[in-house]
């Protein structure tokens, strides 16, 4: 209470300020226009977003980043467990994404019914566990990852789970070395906001499909949303306690579609719209799980649906 009563007249006028001026202008652009998703899905997207290309140095740091960061070493509570061994990949599994977040089971449940049998690119797969359900459905699948280490755990992963994929080898996604329409489908999750350059990831993803193929992209960071404001007013990756990827870009659903140029939006998906638990410990962990996520979630859905943080788009390459 003495700290809320301090700092608020200080903090308060610039959280409002910046809302109204960057994150306000979005809320009011969707509320007044009574913009559906709806209304754009089966659309053609025809403009590009022009996004400056990442310099060397950032590409390196990026690489750098991930290599030393594959996601799901940050949730290892138990370090005795060997990186790579099935005891290591039980223990982190209901932390990651398909596990975690029901709806991304359902995507791949639904997807996998429809690609089975057909060639799936996946992009940035860190350790595998979303090729790997892919790969349990009959999908034939090409598994890469920018950096060595999450390819060889995504390698060990596959061998221990018994199953077998196209291949599984390092590749950016800003310049894929596939020749142009290869694949069935593209799955990316929880990678393209992260490369430095998403439109150049998108046009990748939409060269080595072919026409007709699908680009299964979840998710995007949306803004304005409940994360973004955390990340940025909380100052620090509310997720779990790591230094922050050098790019993790937040983006209107303006800017997230115009990037499908070339493609028919099929589905777009707002997700994430409560504030789930966090694996992490601390003061701002503690004020997140008892303070800001209780009241956060009493929200009702609609609103809450407005502001969710996460955006998954489905498009096929016309
Ligand atoms: C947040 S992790 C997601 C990993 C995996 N998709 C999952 O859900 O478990 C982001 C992944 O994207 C990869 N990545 C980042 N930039 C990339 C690029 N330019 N090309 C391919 N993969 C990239 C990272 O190495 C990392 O494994």
């Amino acid at each position: 209470m003495y700290l809320a009563c301090r700092y608020a007249p200080v903090v308060a006028p610039k959280v409002v300020s910046e809302f109204w001026t960057e994150s306000g202008r979005n809320v009011f652009d969707q509320l007044l226009r009574l913009n559906p998703l709806t209304a754009r899905l089966g659309r053609v997207v025809c403009t590009g977003d022009p996004v400056t290309a990442p310099d060397q140095t950032l590409r390196t740091a990026v690489r750098d980043y991930w290599d030393s960061h594959t996601l799901g070493k940050q949730y290892v509570r138990d370090r005795s467990l060997t990186p790579g061994t099935p005891e290591f990949f039980a223990h982190i599994k209901p932390w990651m994404n398909p596990y975690k977040f029901p709806w991304i089971m359902e995507r791949i449940e639904r997807e996998a019914a429809r690609l089975k049998g057909k060639h799936l690119l996946e992009i940035g797969c860190g350790m595998g566990f979303d090729s790997l359900e892919f790969l349990k459905r009959g999908v034939r699948v090409t598994a890469t990852d920018l950096t060595p280490n999450a390819v060889a755990l995504a390698r060990k992963h596959f061998e221990i789970a018994g199953v077998r994929a196209e291949d599984v080898r390092v590749e950016t996604v800003l310049s894929l070395s596939f020749p142009d329409a290869t694949f069935d489908a593209v799955w990316a999750n929880g990678v393209l906001h992260a490369t430095g350059d998403t439109a150049l990831a998108i046009r990748e993803c939409r060269r080595v499909l072919k026409t007709g193929g699908r680009a299964i992209i979840s998710h995007f960071y949306r803004k304005p949303s409940w994360m973004y404001w955390l990340n940025r007013y909380g100052r620090e990756n509310i997720e779990y306690k790591e230094e922050d990827p050098p790019v993790n870009e937040f983006y209107t659903e303006r800017e997230i579609l115009a990037m499908f140029e070339g493609f028919v939006i099929e589905d777009v998906a707002r997700e994430h719209h409560r504030a789930l638990p966090v694996h992490r410990f601390g003061l701002k962990a503690a004020l997140y799980h008892y303070g800001f996520r209780p009241l956060y979630n009493l929200v009702p859905a609609p609103i809450a649906k407005l502001l969710a943080y996460k955006l998954s788009v489905t498009a096929v390459k016309i």
